[in-house]
């Protein structure tokens, strides 16, 4: 399963990317919108900082201008996937640039209907959002099991994305229904590395070596015999 950080700060990013683990990063318009500068500086600092995937979203609702507006993302680093939104406009466009090798994310699915449809146009990447769907009291995670499932039975290439995924255990989840991504926010991905048994046991481990330390600075050499 690869790892992606769902944001469009370059510090989050570059932070996250020291770990070794990061295999992409999704940004969306509202995280565009977040940064507060120039949309095609900030796409292209994250596409050079970054080696795998980087998710750009188109904006133009119309199917033309959305393939138009697909094909200048996709230009714009080798590394660069087209989101197109799951509507009948991002069907049609996002099928048109597939049909060009253009892998395409097909965002904002909500449903395994709706992800049978983007695996139907040849998207690269299908994006079920987890936590929105939690959010309208339904159960995000089935949801992402059943289109797991159907893509499994179907043999469909695709690659499930998780997305809108809100805490640990939800990349756990993920992962268990064998989704190929999971996309998080920094302050989920920080989450991953922490348990509280790492920081009491690392505690004790310094504890420890310091004592020992200090008593083979207070000792003769040769003095302290093994396992006395
Ligand atoms: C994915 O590509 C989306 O950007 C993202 O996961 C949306 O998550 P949210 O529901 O936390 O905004």
């Amino acid at each position: 399963m690869r790892l992606f950080l769902d944001t469009a700060h370059i510090d989050q990013i570059r932070e996250i990317n020291k770990w070794g683990v990061l295999s992409g990063v999704t940004t969306n318009p509202t995280l565009v919108a977040k940064e507060h500068d120039d949309v095609e500086r900030v796409w292209k600092e994250i596409l050079s900082e970054v080696k795998g995937d980087v998710s750009l979203e188109t904006t133009e609702p119309e199917a033309g201008p959305m393939y138009e507006q697909g094909l200048k993302l996709a230009a714009m680093g080798e590394n660069a996937v087209v989101k197109v939104p799951m509507t009948p406009a991002g069907l049609e466009a996002g099928r048109r640039l597939s049909d060009e090798g253009i892998r395409i994310n097909v965002t904002l699915v909500f449903s395994p209907a709706q992800a049978v449809l983007a695996a139907e146009i040849g998207a690269y990447i299908v994006s079920p959002f987890i936590g929105r769907i939690d959010d309208a009291a339904a159960d995000g995670m089935h949801a992402l099991r059943q289109i797991c499932d159907i893509y499994d039975i179907q043999g469909y290439e695709t690659e499930v994305l998780a997305a809108s995924l809100r805490h640990p255990m939800h990349v756990v989840e993920a992962a268990l229904a064998g989704a190929d991504i999971c996309t998080m926010p920094y302050d989920v991905f920080s989450k991953l590395v922490k348990h509280p048994l790492t920081d009491k046991g690392l505690d004790q481990f310094n504890k420890d070596w310091e004592s020992l330390q200090k008593e083979l600075r207070g000792s003769v050499p040769g003095s302290i015999e093994k396992g006395a």
